[in-house]
Formats: C-alpha cells, structure tokens, sequence
C-alpha cells in the first residue's frame, strides 16, 4: 500500500484477532482508525501504535458510525455479539449481531466506503446449523447487501493464545488425564492458526481481485475434534484418554466445558452448540488469490503455547512445547 492508499477503519481491535491485525497493519505502514467500544480494555501497547487512531463507537449505536468511517476507503468487520451478562443476553447474541451488521451497512453506504472484510465462520446452511453459525452466514448476507465490495473469509475455529478455541482446547487437555465427551468430538473440522488468519485478512486487503468473494479459509489439517486433543496432548508431552459417550448432550458438555475454562458461558454454550456441525473448507481459491505458508496444527499449538508463557510475538520454542 502507498501514502495515497485510503486509510482504514478496524472494528473489534479489542479482540482476539483485531488487537493481532492491528499491530500487522501498523507494520506494513497502513493508516488505521480503530472504532472501540470499551476503551478501558485497550492494551497499553496498541495504543502507541504508529498511524493508530482511536474513535469511540458502537455498532449498535448506530449515531456513533457516522463519523467513524468518514473519509475511510475499507473496513475491517471482526465483530459478534456472543457473551452477555445474563441468560436473556446470551440467548439474544444473534438479534444482536444483525442489528449490528445492518446499522453498519448503513453508515457505510452513507459514508461511500468502497470495501469491506469480514471474517465470519464455515458451515453450511441446511445442514441443522447451530444458532452461531446461522448468525455468522446471516451477518455475511448482510454485509454483502450494501454499496460496498464486501469479501467474506469463512474460518472454523481459529487457533491461537487468548482466543477462545485454543483456551477451551488447553485448559481440558491440561486439567483432565480422562475426558468424557458426546458424539461431537469425532466430527470433523479444519482448524486454522491465527497468524494465517490475520496474514489473510492482510492479504485481501492487498488483493482487490478478493473484493466482492466469498472465500473458505482453513489450515492444512482436516481433523476431529478427538485428533486436535491428541495433537495438544503430543505437543505437550501429555497422556490422555478420551472416551465418547452418545447419550450426553452438547448442552451438558457445554456446562462442564465452562467449569473446566475460563471461557464466558456466554461464548462456551454458542461455540459448543456448533462442535456438532462440520466445517471444512468446501474450496480453497484463497491460496491462489492470497499465497501463504499454512501452518500446521502441530506448529500452531506450539506457538500458542509459547505465546502464552511468554507473550506476544514469541517465536515457538521447544521448550514451551515439549519439556514442560
Ligand atoms: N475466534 C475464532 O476462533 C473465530 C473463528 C471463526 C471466525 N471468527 C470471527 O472472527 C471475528 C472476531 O472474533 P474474535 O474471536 O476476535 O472475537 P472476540 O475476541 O470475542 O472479540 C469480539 C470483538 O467484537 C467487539 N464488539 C462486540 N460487540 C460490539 C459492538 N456492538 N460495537 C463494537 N464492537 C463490538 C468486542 O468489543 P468489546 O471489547 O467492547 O466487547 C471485541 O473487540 C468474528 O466475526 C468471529 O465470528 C472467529
């Protein structure tokens, strides 16, 4: 990107993958306007970024976009509504989400924005969805109804240190050397590491023949959800049993999973309501349009695992994977 490149409007960057792109951006010397809701939970160090704004905003405010996206040219969507305080909150995540995604459509036309990127989930319609996804193909619909050329990249679970797949995966592989699990965990899935995700979400940007597509992202393993406790296992040196048991329901497993972690329930209960769908990659156009090196899931535990002892950007280390 040039001087002259229009700058760029990031929503979520509170996030797990919003507060990572942000700092991609700023490296590559891309102006960024980031529209945050809940300043007081801004990392210190995102917020001395070079060419780093911040504007408060809320998407279901629909009053406080106007400004935000004033003069911005494209606009990063890294946003769900999933958690909540109270039972009426978390079963309300998907009202939410779409009043979100049209008061944003809206203020995007009105402000002439010419793209948008936004990284929604895999899963096909038809297929008894779970409540999530079904929410994340709708906020696509919506996203991609506007003026703007909108690119939807579609991920299964995304893996990496703070996210909430790789807590959820960590603190029951750490904490149970036999693990009782329904049917869903042999249903398969193509996990994808977070650097690749976030090398991607770059990637379009660069890429205007990605405006307008709707693009599949996985990593380079097709797994169950059995095999990815396996790898964590492995990675980590850990014996483990894992035994599946058809009479227990996702809900049950979805309370026990949100003792084991510390994952909200109000994401836990969502996320494990969709561990019975599938999601795989129906086609991989994206690794011609935006060529990168996948990582494998071994890899990306391991970086997550040195990420989180050791922080932000630390490079995955044998001695955080295996000698522990
Ligand atoms: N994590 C994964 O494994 C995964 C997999 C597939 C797809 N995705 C997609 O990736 C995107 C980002 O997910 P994530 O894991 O980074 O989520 P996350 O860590 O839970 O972050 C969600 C972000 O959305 C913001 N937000 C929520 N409601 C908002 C509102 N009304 N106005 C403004 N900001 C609002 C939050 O701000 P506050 O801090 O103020 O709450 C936060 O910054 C989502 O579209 C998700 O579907 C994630």
């Amino acid at each position: 990107m040039s001087n002259h490149d229009p700058q760029v409007l990031l929503t979520g960057v509170t996030g797990f993958i919003g507060g990572r792109l942000v700092r991609n951006l700023a490296a590559e010397g891309i102006k960024v306007r980031c529209l945050v809701r809940s300043p007081r939970k801004l990392p210190g160090a995102l917020q001395s970024l070079p060419g780093v704004e911040f504007v408060s905003g809320d998407l279901l405010k629909a009053d406080t976009l106007v400004s935000a996206l004033e003069g911005m040219g494209a606009a990063y969507y890294l946003v769900h509504s999933m958690g909540g305080r109270n039972l009426a909150e978390i079963h309300s995540f998907a009202e939410r989400d779409r009043q979100a995604a049209e008061n944003f459509v809206k203020a995007a036309d009105a402000a002439g924005l010419e793209r948008i990127l936004y990284l929604g989930g895999l899963g096909e319609l038809g297929d008894n969805l779970s409540e999530h996804l079904v929410s994340r193909l709708q906020v696509a619909k919506i996203l991609q109804s506007g003026r703007a050329r909108a690119t939807v990249l579609r991920a299964a679970n995304i893996i990496g240190a703070g996210g909430a797949p790789f807590e959820m995966l960590r603190h029951l592989v750490e904490r149970l050397p036999v693990m009782v699990c329904p049917r869903w965990v042999d249903t398969r899935c193509q996990p994808i590491a977070v650097e690749n995700v976030t090398d991607y979400l770059l990637g379009c940007l660069r890429e205007p023949a990605t405006a307008g597509l709707t693009l599949d992202i996985g990593g380079l393993d097709i797994i169950t959800y059995r095999q990815l406790m396996q790898i964590y296992a492995r990675v980590r040196g850990l014996r483990r049993l894992i035994i599946s048991v058809p009479m227990l329901t996702p809900r049950l497993s979805a309370y026990w999973i949100n003792l084991m972690t510390p994952v909200p329930a109000g994401i836990v209960m969502p996320l494990v309501e969709g561990l019975k769908n599938e999601v795989i990659c129906r086609e991989n156009r994206i690794r011609e349009l935006v060529p990168i090196r996948l990582i494998s899931m071994e890899e990306a535990i391991c970086t997550a695992l040195t990420e989180t002892e050791r922080g932000p950007g630390a490079l995955p280390s044998r001695q955080a994977c295996f000698l522990r």
